[in-house]
């Protein structure tokens, strides 16, 4: 195994790391929010909803005093709404069975709602200094190239991460990692002659061809969409089930059985999911009771829907 020059990233790393708000302003609540908003969520939005979502619930203990629909609502267009609810999950457990303190070490955090491998370690080391380390798809790409793996498994880039880990700074290190994967190793233009660990890639001469892409085949779902709209102009807006698509946002009816006579055809969508492709007719009719769309939560879909209709 070649080790990497740990001295050399870490020192590029404190040298150029982004000023984020939960590196400027820790907190293990701070930091735990932030791993789970970015583990499918670009650092620009993250940002956003994680500063948003701070500011409402500046803790653990008010998200549990809240309700799920309030977190959907502010969790609006960041997709992926199942996090938002094993997040309120996790802090009505935090609160109930840990007395409103979140747990310190990865096992422990690890039980928790929504917390997989990924982030109970990153949140273990970069909160707590435990010497544990995560393994994302930047970290994935940096150990594809250094190690000149096309393919690497999973098990695989896990050994790397545990043989390379810092141990006496397991939080900088993880995070020296993921953010050398995002500035400098990136997917497709990567600066191998700023890279601080050059010296030990296997991979450079063909970097941007490691590690090969994944084939995503994604499934095509067709849906029909009524919007009916009563006399004022205000959509009729239901709330989703909980548990499926777009489970506890509201939305107008959709279902890939739903009949439409005697509605007028306004257009079709093409709404990409991360591994679904939906092409959604939507349909307008008349209808009673609508709602103000401003205070529910809706998903980009919901919102792409009746801005076609021209009711956002
Ligand atoms: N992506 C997800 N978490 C991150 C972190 N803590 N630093 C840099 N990139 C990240």
């Amino acid at each position: 195994m070649v080790m990497m020059n740990q001295g050399a990233l870490l020192s590029w790393y404190r040298r150029v790391e982004r000023p984020l708000p939960w590196r400027l302003n820790p907190s293990p609540w701070s930091i735990l929010l932030s791993e789970i908003l970015l583990q499918q969520t670009q650092m620009e939005r993250g940002i956003r909803y994680h500063t948003a979502l701070l500011e409402r619930f500046p803790t653990v203990q008010s998200m549990a005093e809240s309700s799920v629909d309030e977190v959907l609502h502010l969790w609006q267009g960041a997709g992926y709404y199942s996090r938002a609810r094993r997040l309120h999950a996790l802090a009505v457990e935090v609160v109930q069975s840990h007395g409103g303190v979140l747990p310190e070490d990865y096992d422990s955090l690890l039980k928790l709602p929504g917390i997989g491998p990924y982030t109970a370690a990153a949140v273990a080391s970069i909160a707590f200094m435990e010497p544990v380390a995560c393994v994302d798809g930047n970290i994935r790409r940096v150990m594809a190239r250094q190690t000149n793996q096309e393919e690497p498994s999973p098990t695989q880039v896990q050994s790397f991460a545990n043989e390379q880990l810092h141990e006496n700074a397991p939080g900088d290190w993880n995070q020296a990692m993921m953010e050398l994967g995002a500035l400098l190793c990136r997917p497709r233009n990567p600066s191998c002659e700023e890279c601080p660990v050059h010296d030990t890639c296997l991979g450079r001469s063909r970097a941007r061809e490691l590690p090969r892409p994944k084939k995503i085949k994604k499934k095509t779902e067709q849906y029909n969409c009524i919007v009916r709209v009563d006399d004022r102009g205000l959509p009729e807006l239901h709330q989703r089930p909980d548990t499926g698509l777009f489970a506890g946002l509201w939305g107008p009816e959709m279902g890939s059985d739903l009949g439409t006579e005697g509605c007028d055809h306004v257009g079709t969508i093409r709404h990409l999911l991360s591994h679904r492709e939906l092409i959604v007719s939507v349909w307008k009719s008349k209808g009673k009771n609508g709602i103000d769309s401003e205070t529910v939560a809706l998903s980009t879909l919901d919102r792409r829907i009746l801005e076609l209709v021209g009711l956002l």
